[in-house]
């Protein structure tokens, strides 16, 4: 094995946890590989391999969906109250709290992002997910329904879980799309297979030893770490899964749908997006070039939800370019850890070069550089300078594809094409979610009625909420995460009918 390196601002127990042996969850114990293979983890700042974790393959995959059948076939949590199930997520909740710190610094040394933004975004929003979730557990229920067929019978739903999930998550906010996905399957009284993303399995290791202390009985969750098609993949296929929820590319999205043909088990998607920000003349300008330059750079763009394609009024063009542009250049790249740092590198060097090789590709095609450019000027590290790019056209691989990266095209629009940008807004296989800047409330509701997209923002992006459904129109997805709609994706609904 290499010398693993670790950042030397982490605290004791953070490093401790990066160097133990790293262990899966499989049926309540914490085990290596069948094989015994393991994969190295690095440190997207320095490109250093952290630590190792366990490669978990076919023999792994089919040892914890025999553990989830068991658990849910025969174990308690199904069967347990709504209350004791609410307890137990509100405890998972309070664990992470407990640990808020450690979890940070696990996500910011692993995926890159700032340990500041992990403090305050990627953790409390995990622990109010967990919380969230808590409440709906005791709230499930079916309906009474009268039948045409006359009154000579009683009949009623149920609503039950689903059974045993998959949930294949990916890197770009490791811990929250954990929850995302846990804390709504387990509020249902489903049993889990959770495979963590290859690039940063850091925090949901951690997250699985709170799993265990919170009490969960075995086989409830069980956490791989391994590749997509080495775990992911058996995962997806395996006859005795009834669901799988899955977060990542729309590529693999659609590989993830044909993978479940074998049983029909029921998929979920949460995929790409392009999403749009569209800047109009009576805008507040301040907010809106602060808020449509953290539309593409929170996350350091790898966001499903980025705002990566920004239309704006020809009258407030260049201000807001120029605006955008004075954001970008002002961002300081450093490592996750360094209290400086305002943007960490890409999560790894694949995401790097293909970030980069789009920039490059814009350059290329006519596209003008406003702000940043290829080259990050930084020596050692994933790191790519946000980047402004316009003078691009709607056939640009830069307009029309995911970059996952803090690249944004910035595009005129005129008077004349005021009905014509809802066109152009909705040109896109994406619809994952868009922003709009106005002050203008007809225009305002207006404009999130036209836009075919899952989510809407007026005068914000990127707001989420435990509370708030979260999903894609066309080939962002099938399905919501969070709010009430997301136990649609773990519930199965039973008729019951009694003749009197
Ligand atoms: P990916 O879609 O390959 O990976 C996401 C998850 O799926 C990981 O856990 C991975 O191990 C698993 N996976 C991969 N192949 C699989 C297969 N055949 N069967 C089952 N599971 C499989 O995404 P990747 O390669 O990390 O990133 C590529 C691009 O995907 C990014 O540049 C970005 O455009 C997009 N992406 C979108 C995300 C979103 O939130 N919608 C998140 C991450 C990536
Ligand atoms: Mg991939």
């Amino acid at each position: 094995m290499a010398t693993l390196s670790i950042d030397p601002r982490v605290s004791g127990r953070t490093a401790d946890f990066v160097a133990t042996d790293h262990r899966m969850l499989i049926d309540g114990r914490f085990v290596t590989a069948a094989s015994g293979k393991t994969f190295p983890v690095y440190n997207p700042a320095a490109g250093e391999v952290l630590t190792y974790v366990p490669e978990a393959e076919t023999e792994d995959v089919n040892r914890a969906v025999a553990a989830a059948r068991r658990a849910f076939d025969e174990g308690p949590w199904p069967r347990m109250s709504p209350s004791e199930r609410g307890r137990t997520l509100w405890q998972i909740a309070d664990l992470i709290e407990k640990n808020l710190e450690e979890f940070a610094e696990l996500e910011s040394l692993d995926n890159g992002k700032p340990f500041k933004v992990a403090r305050v975004a990627d953790v409390p929003l995990t622990v109010d997910m967990f919380r969230y979730m808590a409440g709906w557990a005791t709230k499930i229920s079916g309906k009474t329904l009268p039948l045409s067929a006359g009154n000579d019978f009683h009949s009623y739903t149920l609503r039950e879980p689903i059974g045993v999930v998959a949930q294949i998550i990916p890197w770009n906010f490791p811990l929250l799309m954990a929850a995302w996905k846990l804390a709504p399957a387990l509020a249902c009284g489903c049993t889990i297979i959770l495979k963590l993303a290859e690039q940063t399995p850091l925090s949901g290791l951690r997250l699985a030893q709170v799993l265990d202390e919170a009490g969960l009985p075995p086989g409830v969750v069980n956490v791989l770490t391994g590749f997509g098609e080495g775990a992911g993949a058996p995962l997806a296929a395996h006859e005795q899964v009834d669901k799988v929820a899955f977060t990542g590319s729309t590529e693999v999205g659609k590989l993830i749908v044909q993978a479940a043909t074998g049983n029909l088990k029921k998929v979920t998607l949460e995929l790409g997006g392009k999403s749009p920000a569209l800047v109009f003349p009576d805008a507040r300008i301040d907010a809106a070039i602060r808020g449509t330059a953290s539309a593409i750079f929170f996350n350091h763009g790898q966001c499903c939800c980025a705002g990566s394609r920004l239309y704006i009024h020809e009258k407030v063009f260049d201000e807001v370019v120029e605006g955008v542009s004075h954001v970008a250049e002002d961002i300081k790249l450093a490592p996750g850890l360094d209290p400086s740092c305002q943007m960490g590198p890409l999560v790894s060097d694949e995401q790097y070069r293909k970030v980069v090789g789009y920039i490059e590709s814009g350059i290329t095609d006519g596209a003008k550089v406003a702000a940043g450019g290829p080259a990050s000027g930084v020596e050692r590290g994933y790191f790519v300078r946000p980047t402004v790019l316009t003078n691009t056209n709607p056939r640009m691989k830069v307009v029309q594809e995911e970059i996952f990266g803090p690249v944004v095209c910035a595009i005129p629009f005129s008077d004349k094409e005021l009905d014509a940008i809802v066109k152009r807004a909705n040109d896109t296989l994406y619809g994952l979610a868009a922003s709009v800047w106005t002050q203008n409330l007809s225009l305002a509701h207006k404009m999130s009625r036209a836009i075919r997209a899952g989510t809407v923002w007026v005068n914000c992006h990127n707001v989420f909420d435990a509370s708030l459904p979260f999903g894609g129109y066309k080939q962002s997805g099938w399905g919501r995460e969070m709010g009430e709609e997301v136990l649609n994706n773990y519930l199965e609904t039973k008729a019951v009918t009694i003749a009197l």
